[in-house]
């Protein structure tokens, strides 16, 4: 019993001074930056390299294709046609074997 209304009494002074913070301004919630690590990664230089970059760089980075896990011709050709077709990628038809052609020489495996 006294436990119980011990916690009420501090979720009651958790509730009014929450409703305090809004009006006490910016004092109270002073900015904060952050400094996120650079991203270097670059699609190397090869075959087919400007149409990679320029089809597959609009929603992520290259780092984030280039440290998933090495792909078979058979599932990069899936990953693109997923690409285009799950996720709306604005890759041209006539784009898509010179892409599938520079993920397996830079990125393939048997
Ligand atoms: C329209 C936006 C868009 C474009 C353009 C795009 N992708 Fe993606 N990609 C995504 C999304 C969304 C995911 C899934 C992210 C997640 O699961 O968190 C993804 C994930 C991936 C993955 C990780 C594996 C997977 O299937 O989730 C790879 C590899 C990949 N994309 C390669 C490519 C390649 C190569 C291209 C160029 C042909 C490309 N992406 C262009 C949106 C895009």
């Amino acid at each position: 019993m006294r436990l119980g209304s011990g916690l009420g009494v501090a979720v009651l002074g958790g509730a009014i001074c929450l409703g305090g913070t809004p009006t006490s301004g910016a004092p109270g919630n002073p900015s904060v930056s952050i400094a996120l690590p650079a991203d270097t990664w670059r699609y190397a230089p090869g075959p087919g390299v400007e149409a990679v970059v320029k089809d597959c760089s609009a929603c992520h980075s290259a780092s984030y294709v280039l440290t998933q896990p090495r792909l078979t011709r058979k599932q990069w050709t899936a990953e693109v046609a997923k690409m285009r077709n799950a996720y709306g990628a604005p890759v041209p038809e006539s784009d898509v074997a010179t892409i599938v052609d520079y993920l397996v020489a830079q990125h393939g495996k048997e």
